[in-house]
């Protein structure tokens, strides 16, 4: 029997992406997201326009989305209800967010240089992906405060033991264990459940 309902969020369950930046001064910013998919060598990220983030992305149009496993869960969860932005939106004072500027050290990640890119990455994530942006799109009603981002990945980098033994270009997906956010709460990912043929053409 199914029922309608009216959802407050319809967060079906994408893999979570630490997204650092610039700000103006030089400094590194980090937000922990989930809204992303992927497209060929690209992607589309979508966000709140009241964040650091999208202000840094704006200006710099640069980032690197580093993508925490499974047993990061307590990373990421340190940077929630935190924001990079010294103006604190008032939703966000309302959800008792903090102002935080120094994210990489609340998470207790390390920064790493990029090679294209000017944000850092985040060196105990397994996967580093360099990004330019590529455009922006209004998200949602028209009164709403979200953006589509299109990011253009252009260097990538894996932890080594990730990779398949035969293809050195691809990741073992039996090794690969993403961090998931379904509808606000974390998870991982089970073992494989059936081959998939599409798997056979790439
Ligand atoms: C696991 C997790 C996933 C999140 N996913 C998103 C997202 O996809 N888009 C978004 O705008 N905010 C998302 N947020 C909230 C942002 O992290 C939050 O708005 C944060 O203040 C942004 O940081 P910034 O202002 O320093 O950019 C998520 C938070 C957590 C903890």
């Amino acid at each position: 029997m199914h029922k309608t309902i009216q959802p407050k969020i319809l967060y079906f369950g994408t893999p979570v992406v630490l997204i650092s930046t610039l700000n103006e001064d030089g400094s590194a910013n980090l937000a922990p997201i989930s809204c992303i998919w992927w497209l060929g060598q690209s992607c589309m990220i979508g966000m709140g326009t009241h964040s650091q983030t999208v202000e840094n992305l704006r200006r710099e149009e640069q980032c690197v989305l580093n993508l925490p496993s499974a047993n990061m869960a307590d990373v990421v969860d340190r940077l929630a209800l935190t924001t990079g932005s010294s103006s604190m939106p008032e939703y966000k004072a309302r959800m008792n967010f903090t102002y935080e500027p120094n994210k990489f050290e609340r998470a207790g990640l390390n920064k790493m240089k990029s090679e294209l890119v000017a944000p850092p990455r985040a060196r105990e994530c397994p996967v580093h992906l360099e990004a330019l942006v590529r455009g922006e799109h209004h998200f949602g009603s028209e009164d709403s405060q979200l953006v589509s981002i299109e990011l253009e990945i252009i260097r990538t980098h894996m932890e080594e033991k990730l990779l398949s033994s035969e293809k050195r270009h691809h990741v073992d997906s039996d090794k690969w264990k993403p961090l998931i956010m379904n509808f606000c709460e974390f998870y991982g990912t089970g073992e494989k459940i059936h081959h998939s043929r599409l798997a056979d053409v790439f």
